[in-house]
């Protein structure tokens, strides 16, 4: 069983994008604003015993579950994905994980078999199957578990233009803090937070279309997070980047 408006997605996602987990995981500045995006899960994890179970659904080629493992996460670490090239990479790529193929939306995992599920920029790519997604991971989440979702922000200019261009990326006009807000809330206790208001340094710093390297002179590290930082005082929340939601089970 796999979402709707599969056959584009599975097609866009069949390949491991080596360049973005590369990117993602090494480029001095990026994968410190990438960890950072991961920061509260991070705490969550190590808050859990070590013999926990945490759940990536849709981990793509694993940059998430990589700058976990650097933040000194140990706890076991499964992942999902659609596309078995994804998976495999991943387990090439990356320490102590364990990876299966299999849709979001029907995992063969037991009810309540997790301590923490978490996935990020998934929710855009599952057409009209959002609350399908997010019931399949409660169910495998135990009783007073925590499920974390990251969602890239349709509202924000950069992800609006990377939607336009992208066909495989058009869900992301219907991601909004609004929408989310509106999902999650039909799943009961959630707490809501929006991370990055300007993403000026993904185009930057892009690995394919802006200037990777540049990230290793401090002057640009620097000018990127002035820029962040006069972001966040004129730019409303609701255009940030990411937007970040925890749902208590
Ligand atoms: C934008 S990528 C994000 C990957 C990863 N979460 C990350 O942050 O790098 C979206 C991922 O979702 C996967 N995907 C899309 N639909 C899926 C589904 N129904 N079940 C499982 N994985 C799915 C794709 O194969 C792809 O790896």
């Amino acid at each position: 069983m796999v979402a709707q408006g599969d056959v584009l997605q599975r097609d866009y996602f069949k390949k491991p994008f080596v360049g973005n987990f590369k990117w993602r995981t090494e480029n001095p500045y990026v994968s410190v604003k990438e960890s950072n995006l991961l920061a509260d899960i991070a705490e969550c994890i190590k808050c859990l015993p070590t013999e926990a179970l945490v759940l990536e659904v849709a981990c793509g080629e694993g940059p998430n579950i990589a700058l976990l493992r650097k933040r000194g996460i140990t706890q076991k670490i499964y992942g999902i994905d659609l596309s078995q090239e994804r998976i495999a990479f991943c387990c090439r790529n990356v320490k102590d994980f364990t990876g299966v193929t299999m849709s979001a939306i029907k995992l063969a995992f037991k009810d309540e078999m997790f301590d923490l599920v978490f996935f990020r920029d998934l929710l855009h790519h599952v057409g009209n199957v959002k609350r399908t997604t997010i019931t399949e991971s409660l169910r495998v989440l135990k009783k007073g578990g925590v499920l974390y979702f990251l969602e890239a922000n349709g509202r924000n200019p950069g992800f609006f233009l990377q939607a336009i261009a992208l066909r495989a990326e058009r869900g992301l006009l219907s991601s909004s803090k609004k929408n989310i807000v509106e999902l999650a809330s039909q799943f009961g206790r959630y707490e809501l937070s929006m991370y990055e208001p300007s993403n000026f340094f993904r185009v930057f710093f892009h690995y394919s279309v802006g200037f990777p390297t540049l990230a290793r002179y401090r002057f640009f590290a620097l000018l990127s997070d002035t820029v962040t930082k006069i972001a966040e005082k004129i730019i409303p929340q609701n255009l940030w980047a990411y937007i970040c939601m925890k749902i208590v089970k």
